[in-house]
C-alpha cells in the first residue's frame, strides 16, 4: 500500500511509519518539524518537509503519492500550550487535519486514521475504565480541536463515504517521546534520573494515568486501515498506574533512587483515568501487548543510549 504518515518525524508518527516499513508498504512522511526531528523518520521511508496548514502543499503531496493510508499523526500534541495558544493549537489541529480530509476524500483515499485523544477527551467524571459511549466533555482547547475532527471524520464518511478510524489513545510512551515538552511523563522522568536530576512531580503523585506503549499504538493503527470498522475507539490497557508507581518503575529500570521534587498540583489535571479497549478488541482484533515494565526497561534503555547518559 501507498501510505502518508502525517507527523512521522514526531514520537507516535515515527513508530506507525516503522511499522508500516516493516510490512512493506510505501511510506511517505509529511512533519514540519515543529516538534519533530528528521532523525525520527525511520530509514526507508520519504521525508518531505511541509506544513499541513498549507491546502496547496497537502494537494500536491497526495496528488504525487496517490495513498491508499492516511495516518494524521500531525498535531500541537500538548494539553497546556493550547490553552496559552489556542489559536496555533486550532490551526494545525483543525484546519490542517480538514486540509488533510478534504483532499484525502478528493483522492478516494481507502482509509484515514486518525490519532485522537481519549485523556483530553472524557472529563474528570468518567467512570474507569471509560469506553466509548460515555459523552465526551473536553476541558482544553486541545481536547476540543482532537474531539472535533471527530465530527468532520463522520460527517466526511455519512456524505462522501470516506472509511476513517479515530484512535483515542491513552497516555503513549517510548522511544522517541519528547523529553523536552511538557508532556511524557515517562520520557521526562527517564532522562532526568539518568542524569542525575531530582524529577519534579506536581501534586502528590497519586494521579493515576493508563499507560500505553508505542509500538501497541502504532499497530492499532494498523489494525484499523487493514479492517473494514470505521469510527471512534479507545486504544489503552485499562490499567491505573499513579506518577509514582511510574517513578519507582523508572528508578527500578534505571538502577537508581532519586527523591522526587514536589511541585504545586496543575489546574485542571484530572485524578484518574483509564480508557476501556474492549471494542478495539473486537472490532479490529487489537489488545495491548507490552506490559508496563517492560515497556518502560526499553524505554529507559532508549534513553540511556540515545542522550548517552
Ligand atoms: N503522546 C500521547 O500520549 C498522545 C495521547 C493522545 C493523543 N496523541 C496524539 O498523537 C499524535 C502524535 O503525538 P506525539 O506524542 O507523537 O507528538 P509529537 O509532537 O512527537 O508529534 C507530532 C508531530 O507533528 C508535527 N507537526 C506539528 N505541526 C505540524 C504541521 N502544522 N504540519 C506538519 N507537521 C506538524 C511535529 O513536528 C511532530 O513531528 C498527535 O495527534 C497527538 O495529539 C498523543
Amino acid at each position: 500500500m501507498r501510505v502518508i504518515v502525517t507527523g512521522g518525524a514526531g514520537f507516535i508518527g515515527s513508530h506507525v511509519a516503522e511499522l508500516c516499513l516493516s510490512r512493506g508498504h510505501e511510506v511517505v512522511v509529511i512533519d514540519n518539524l515543529r516538534t519533530g526531528k528528521v532523525e525520527n523518520v525511520p530509514e526507508g521511508a520519504r521525508f518531505v518537509e511541509g506544513d499541513i496548514r498549507d491546502l496547496e502543499t497537502v494537494k500536491r503531496l497526495f496528488g504525487e503519492v496517490k495513498p491508499d493510508w492516511v495516518f494524521h499523526q500531525a498535531a500541537q500534541a500538548a494539553l497546556r500550550p493550547s490553552v496559552i495558544d489556542p489559536w496555533e493549537d486550532m490551526s494545525i489541529n483543525l484546519l490542517g487535519s480538514l486540509n488533510l480530509i478534504h483532499t484525502a476524500v478528493d483522492r478516494s483515499v481507502a482509509k484515514f486514521v486518525y490519532a485522537s485523544s481519549g485523556g483530553a477527551s472524557y472529563g474528570p467524571f468518567a467512570p474507569v475504565p471509560t469506553s466509548e459511549e460515555f459523552p465526551v466533555q473536553p476541558n482544553s482547547p486541545y481536547g476540543i480541536t482532537k474531539h472535533s475532527v471527530e465530527h468532520y471524520l463522520d460527517f466526511y464518511e455519512r456524505n462522501f463515504g470516506m472509511a476513517w478510524m479515530a484512535l483515542r489513545y491513552a497516555n503513549v510512551y517510548g522511544p522517541r517521546q519528547d523529553s523536552e515538552g511538557e508532556a511524557g511523563v515517562v520520557a521526562i522522568f527517564s532522562r532526568c534520573v539518568l542524569a542525575g536530576q531530582q524529577p519534579t512531580i506536581f501534586g502528590d503523585g497519586s494521579q493515576k494515568r493508563d499507560y500505553v506503549y508505542a509500538k501497541d499504538i502504532a499497530m492499532a493503527n494498523l489494525l484499523s486501515a487493514e479492517g473494514s470498522y470505521s469510527g471512534v475507539l479507545n486504544v489503552s490497557t485499562g490499567i491505573e498506574t499513579s506518577v509514582l508507581e511510574v517513578l519507582a518503575a523508572i528508578q527500578e529500570a534505571a538502577g537508581t533512587t532519586i527523591e522526587p521534587v514536589f511541585g504545586e498540583e496543575r489546574v485542571g489535571d484530572i485524578p484518574r483515568c483509564a480508557l476501556s479497549s474492549d471494542l478495539a478488541a473486537e472490532k479490529i482484533g487489537w489488545r495491548a501487548t507490552v506490559p508496563f515494565r517492560e515497556g518502560i526497561a526499553k524505554t529507559v534503555a532508549w534513553t540511556k543510549e540515545h542522550y548517552g547518559l
